[in-house]
């Protein structure tokens, strides 16, 4: 029988919005607002809250200054990565650094997690052009234990035609680049679908967290966005040690004033 190894815990925040003023959709700002109240409650143990992108709804300077404040209080590190309602010019003139917002974070038993930016100005869906998959090609390569993988894009087929239309653009050079790397990645989690989704890439486990503002239900019959209002705004928590790992979702009691508005 072997030692239990230690447990390890990522908070998974996607999809925030900030700025998006409507009242028929939640107000993001009291989102992640509950959301650090749950994580300084009941997750002040985890070593890291991951947001996967969207933080803006239009990328305004302002949303990115305002959520600079809104971490400032966590109590536990936070780390950013972009979307494709994000603006990476503005982001950086807020946050700092340049060039895309990429990194390899260490759980404190020494898991990788690959944080990536999907992000291709002007468009919706996404891209790991410029030498951004070449980065995670060259850290899976010289990885020594498997980790997880995070992007904003879903790297797989959602069989949603809307979705599928605005997913990463090249989901079979992701697949391959993953597939030459067998056993080096635990697990694939994104966001922009607003919806909770698993899936498989190169037979990956491929996970989709909830919006932490609205969410969205599947049509499989046509290529449009619909709302679930009735849906709360949710986050995940993504629990592991080196044997096993599970991810859960967990729900924001927050809801519109009024029926929402299509948003994807
Ligand atoms: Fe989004």
């Amino acid at each position: 029988m072997t030692a239990a190894t230690p447990v390890q815990k990522l908070v998974l925040l996607s999809d925030l919005h900030l700025g998006q003023p409507g009242a028929r959709t939640p107000d993001p700002e009291a989102c992640l607002a509950a959301a650090f109240g749950q994580v300084a409650a009941r997750h002040a143990d985890a070593q890291a809250v991951i947001v996967l992108g969207d933080l803006s709804d239009r990328g305004g300077a302002g949303d990115y200054a305002r959520l600079k404040a809104m971490i400032a209080s966590s109590p536990v590190p936070v780390q950013l990565m972009l979307g494709n309602h994000d603006d990476r010019p503005r982001f950086r003139q807020v946050f700092g650094g340049a060039g895309p917002v990429q990194q390899t974070l260490r759980t404190a038993d020494g898991t990788p997690c690959y944080l990536l930016d999907s992000h291709d100005p002007g468009r919706s869906g996404g891209s790991l052009a410029g030498g951004r998959r070449d980065w995670l090609e060259a850290e899976l390569a010289a990885a020594t234990q498997p980790g997880f993988v995070f992007l904003h894009h879903p790297p797989i087929r959602t069989f949603a035609p809307a979705f599928d239309a605005i997913g990463l653009d090249d989901r079979a050079g992701f697949a391959a680049c993953l597939g030459r790397h067998p056993g080096k990645v635990r697990a694939v989690v994104f966001g922009h679908c607003h919806m909770p989704l698993a899936a498989t890439v190169a037979g990956v486990p491929a996970l989709c967290l909830p919006s932490l503002f609205q969410q969205s239900r599947p049509r499989f019959d046509a290529p449009v966005f619909e709302d679930d209002p009735q849906a709360p705004p949710g986050f995940g928590v993504l629990m592991f040690d080196r044997d096993a790992f599970a991810l859960h979702r967990l729900t924001l009691p927050i809801t519109a004033k009024e029926p929402p508005d299509a948003l994807c």
